[in-house]
């Protein structure tokens, strides 16, 4: 920036004595001119720019490219130069004006402290935004006509995004702990699907506080943008939270309504989530916030023979089962029912409508919040137990069944006991779904089917994984 010699490290400017407030204008205005044309010219297509329509531009630009750069690439990139070009521009109409309003009346020696102010504000702090944003445009860098380094940073405008799945070098290229030089950020894949809504997500100020939009995010990640790349702002809490009740209480009693942030969810109480509800907002678990109903779940026999106790289910394998996971909609109440006999259940959930988290965590359980698409975080032949019920049924696509029934296999230890809790599908995909439960050839403890109505039935088993010797 020739001629800017008034600015100072700090970024700050002080003019120089003596220095006509025209002149210094002009020079701003010749600096402003020098950094569009550069800018322009660094991309190649400055004529293209000023004369002809985005959409052209867009066709001028991949017309012209010689690799295979993905579309959204090029895309981003030339979104980012044109609103920094767009600013330049803006600020070159500025400065014209000014300079033709100052040559109007030029007896007027002018106010230097009003001016000051003007360029302070008006040029300069404009002027080095748009610098700002032109230095953190990140042109894929080209190796042998393909991109080099991470192809999907450039799939996305919004900064905060770009930062996050950047990898991150260790200091000095230090391998660690893990055995490599930098770290990868992921997100998943349809991120760039849903790009729309996850650049919204990701329209946030670091370290203030985030909106309060959870539920967004809940839907790119159940779209399967997930895991989500926003860590960086402060989460909101409940107005009051309470110490939460002591565990010889707290697992069979609603919590205190003030330790739920309730914002985003159609009720705002914990009476309001009763199945006489119309409007309670959420429709898979039937009873689960009433706690009289849930208390009789897994201990008392009802009158279908799809209903297992617990106490029979553990008898099985007696002192065996210890660890465990309930992947289903609920509010933890097999895993508190669980944990009165010692087991550890860890309880998924996603909360479709109503606190389910919440909920099973206020109740003292361990709630995990993780979607179907997801790869359970548990490492191989570890669990003793997955119990499956509410979530998982008839309406699942086969092949996405398929993929989760191989995961719960995996996770499963050699004598791990599968229990699948009134599965439901029609009676003409019966077939098709009881092939996927058997194919792992699991020992079958207990195996009933039972209508549902007349065309669904219902699968209650429990199932043991063999060990396999291979
Ligand atoms: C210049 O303008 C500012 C505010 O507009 C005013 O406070 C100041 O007195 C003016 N100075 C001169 C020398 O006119
Ligand atoms: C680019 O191509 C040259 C010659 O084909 C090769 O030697 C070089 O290793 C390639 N570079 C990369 C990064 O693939
Ligand atoms: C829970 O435990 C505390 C102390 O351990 C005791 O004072 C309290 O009475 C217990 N509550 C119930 C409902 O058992
Ligand atoms: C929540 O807990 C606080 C403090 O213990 C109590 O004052 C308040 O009444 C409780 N609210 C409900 C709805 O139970
Ligand atoms: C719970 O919320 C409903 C409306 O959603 C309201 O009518 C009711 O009075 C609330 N109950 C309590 C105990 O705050
Ligand atoms: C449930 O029913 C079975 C037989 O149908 C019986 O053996 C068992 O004792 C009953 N258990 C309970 C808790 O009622
Ligand atoms: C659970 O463990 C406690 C303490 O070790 C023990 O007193 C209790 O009998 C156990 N409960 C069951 C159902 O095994």
């Amino acid at each position: 920036m020739d001629g800017s010699g008034n600015v100072n490290g700090n970024g700050t400017y002080g003019r120089k004595s003596g220095l006509k407030g025209g002149m210094a204008c002009l020079r701003l205005l010749l600096c402003a001119l020098v950094l569009s044309v550069s800018v322009s010219s660094l991309f190649g297509f400055h004529y293209a720019g000023r004369f002809i329509h985005k959409e052209d531009l867009c066709r001028y630009y991949y017309g012209a490219q010689r690799t295979d750069l993905h579309e959204l690439d090029v895309k981003a990139l030339n979104d980012r130069v044109l609103e920094v070009l767009d600013k330049l521009d803006a600020l070159q109409e500025k400065l014209e004006n000014k300079l033709q309003e100052m040559e109007k009346d030029k007896g007027g020696p002018g106010n230097s402290t009003e001016y000051k102010r003007y360029l302070a504000d008006e040029v300069m702090r404009p002027l080095s935004g748009a610098h700002i944003a032109l230095r953190q445009v990140r042109i894929p860098r080209l190796e042998n006509g393909t991109v080099s380094g991470d192809p999907l940073v450039n799939s996305f405008v919004a900064e905060e995004i770009r930062n996050y799945v950047t990898p991150k070098g260790n200091r000095e290229m230090k391998v660690n702990l893990y055995g490599s030089k930098r770290v990868y950020s992921t997100i998943g894949h349809a991120c760039v699907v849903n790009r729309k809504g996850l650049e919204r997500y990701m329209d946030y100020e670091v370290s203030s506080y985030c909106k309060d939009d959870w539920n967004l995010a809940q839907k790119l990640m159940i779209s399967g943008c997930d895991p989500l790349p926003r860590r960086r702002c402060l989460t909101r809490g409940p107005k009051a939270y309470y110490k939460p009740y002591a565990i010889n209480e707290s697992l069979w009693k609603l919590p205190n309504d003030s330790n739920v942030r309730w914002n985003n969810y159609q009720c705002k109480n914990f009476s309001c989530l009763v199945s006489g509800n119309q409007k309670r907002g959420y429709f898979k678990c039937m009873d689960c916030f009433e706690m009289k109903k849930e208390k009789l779940r897994w201990v008392v026999n009802t009158s279908v023979p799809i209903d297992f106790l617990i106490a029979d289910v553990l008898a099985i394998k007696p002192g065996e089962i210890r660890v465990g996971l309930d992947f289903g909609i609920g509010t933890g109440t097999f895993a508190a029912r669980m944990r009165e006999h010692n087991v550890t259940i860890i309880t998924t959930a996603v909360n479709l409508g109503a606190p389910f988290s919440e909920t099973i965590a206020l109740r003292g359980l361990l709630p995990l919040y993780i979607t179907l698409n997801q790869r359970l975080p548990f490492f191989d032949n570890t669990l003793d137990l997955i119990h499956t019920s509410g979530f998982f049924d008839g309406w699942i696509d086969l092949l996405q069944m398929d993929f989760v029934l191989f995961d719960w296999d995996r996770v499963l230890r050699p004598g791990g006991i599968l229990w699948i809790d009134r599965f439901f599908c029609s009676r003409k995909d019966q077939d098709d779904y009881m092939y996927l439960f058997l194919q792992f050839r699991y020992k079958k403890h207990k195996w009933s089917v039972y209508p549902k109505s007349d065309t669904q039935v219902y699968l209650s088993a429990v199932l043991e994984k063999p060990l396999r010797k291979v």
